[in-house]
């Protein structure tokens, strides 16, 4: 589903160009429950942010699902990054002035224009799905990381995405907090098959994933399937 050919990053930064990662080639099949791990600084950002189409590599090849997306323009890329791809982020990135409801529902009504009657039912059918249906008007200051998180895989999912991208999701969130919404991403993979690449140390999530790749320095060190 997603093929990495040789992939290279440099960061521009002033006068020094950083060359983050050099050489990385990776292929993920559908479905797959997968970690990055690796200390910190070493990489897994940039990676799941050039996998997830959110930046664009300096070098390589990425193809998902059979279609080649390092050549296409911006615009182009982040129409195929919102039909295609979920990201879910450490600090949940929710919308303030939106309610649970509406922030979940936004990608379909930004991306995918469609339909209210269509829009209503996923939206419905996810509140339900991550246990926010009680919560759905409240704002985002009004509930806690946890609900956060939940609504954020929501939004994540609404799309139906063939992939999810989470780098450190569990990081601001305590650990009992965290093992509900790790158990709530494994349930969706295994009922709906969809592929979840993580950034994380967390070992709560590492124990719980098909293949871990491990990244030094911008290296894939390792890459075994557990
Ligand atoms: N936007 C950026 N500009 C310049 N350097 C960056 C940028 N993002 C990350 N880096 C650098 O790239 C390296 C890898 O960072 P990152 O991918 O965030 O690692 P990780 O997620 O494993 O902690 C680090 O040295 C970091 O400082
Ligand atoms: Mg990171």
């Amino acid at each position: 589903m997603i093929k990495a050919r040789n992939l290279k990053k440099i960061y521009k930064t002033g006068k020094i160009d950083l060359e983050v990662i050099k050489d990385l080639s990776l292929d993920i099949d559908k479905g797959e429950f997968i970690s990055i791990v690796g200390p910190s600084g070493s990489g897994k950002s940039t990676v799941l942010n050039m996998l997830g189409c959110l930046d664009s590599p300096s070098k390589g090849s990425l193809n998902i699902n059979n279609k080649l997306i390092t050549n296409l323009d911006k615009t182009k890329l982040a129409n195929f990054r919102g039909n295609h791809i979920g990201f879910i982020f450490q600090s949940f990135n929710l919308i303030p002035v939106l309610s649970v409801y509406e922030n979940i529902e936004y990608p379909l009504i930004m991306i995918q224009n469609l339909p209210e009657d269509e829009r209503k039912r996923r939206v419905l059918n996810l509140l339900k799905e991550v246990d926010m249906l009680n919560q759905k008007d409240k704002f985002p200051d009004a509930i806690s990381g946890g609900q956060k998180q939940r609504v954020a895989i929501a939004r994540a999912l609404v799309t139906n995405p063939a992939i999810v991208f989470a780098d450190e999701p569990t990081a601001n969130l305590d650990s009992v907090t965290a093992n509900t919404v790790i158990n709530l991403m494994q349930k969706i993979q295994k009922e709906h098959n969809t592929t979840f690449v993580f950034a994380t140390h967390d070992e709560k999530i590492v124990s719980k994933v098909n293949r871990v790749i491990s990244i030094v320095d911008g290296n894939i060190t390792e890459d075994r399937r557990v």
